[in-house]
């Protein structure tokens, strides 16, 4: 089978309600990124930089995942598929996809302030002030900040190089490292943008999809199976 590359940002969740942070009503335009995702935030303002988080978290629990994450499981049927995801939100593993790779981290983990090798689950919406990892350090929320490494970027960058074809899902594609990946994707490969809105990119051999990731994603896969000749 070939191998099949997503990279899914904001937008991909946005049908199951969860804000995106670059469009109008998004995240940052509520909040100061830095006084909330950053190291800077953390040592300043522990207490904002925990009630952001759980906010989210709480948001998080009530949503579900819509059609844009359903179909990019459905591909496995037919594609070898590895999802990249700047999303912090777990819709692509309750959606069932098999290959999730993570590159902010995870809003339902917690991660030790003194070794980052442990990493919990939350259970339940709130991380408190006063939660600690078994070596007695305060946990704070496994999410990569501004200002902070992509610790998985390599093995992204190798998913990418190894594409037959690259999809890119409700991304602005504003934030790098992430937004550097589709460099990785081979030259000639098919390469597919899904997003109601204009993105900025350099890649002009691009197929662009215009619309939402729900009828986006569907539109993708009648393309891809025309393509391919199946009739399922
Ligand atoms: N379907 C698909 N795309 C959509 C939809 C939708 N229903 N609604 C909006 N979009 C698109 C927007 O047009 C935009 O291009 O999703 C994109 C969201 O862009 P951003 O808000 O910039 O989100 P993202 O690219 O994921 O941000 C990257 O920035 O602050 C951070 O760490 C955070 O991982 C995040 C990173």
């Amino acid at each position: 089978m070939k191998n099949l590359v997503v990279l899914t940002g904001a937008g991909i969740s946005a049908e199951s309600g969860i804000k995106t942070f670059r469009e109008m009503g998004g995240l940052w335009e509520e909040y100061d990124v830095m006084e909330v995702a950053s190291p800077h935030a953390w040592e300043n303002n522990q207490e904002l930089v925990m009630r952001f988080y759980n906010e989210r978290r709480k948001k998080l629990l009530e949503a579900s995942p819509n059609e844009g994450h359903i179909g990019l499981v459905e591909l496995e049927k037919y594609f070898n598929v590895h999802i990249v995801t700047q999303n912090v939100d777990d819709l692509h593993e309750r959606a069932g996809s098999k290959n999730i790779l993570h590159l902010h981290g995870e809003l339902k983990k917690s991660r030790s302030t003194i070794d980052p090798n442990l990493i919990y689950e939350i259970s339940g919406w709130e991380l408190k002030t006063g939660d600690k990892c078994e070596k007695g350090s305060q946990l704070r929320p496994h999410i990569v900040w501004f200002g902070e490494a992509v610790p998985a970027i390599a093995e992204a960058a190798d998913i990418c190089e190894k594409a037959d074809i690259f999809v890119v899902v409700g991304t602005s594609l504003n934030v790098y490292p992430a937004a550097g990946l589709i460099d990785y994707a081979p030259n000639g490969i098919p390469v597919f943008l899904i997003d109601p809105n204009d993105v900025g990119t350099k890649n002009t051999e691009i197929t662009f999809i215009k619309e939402k990731a729900g009828t986006g994603v569907q539109k993708l896969i009648g393309f891809l199976k025309e393509k391919s000749g199946s009739n399922d």
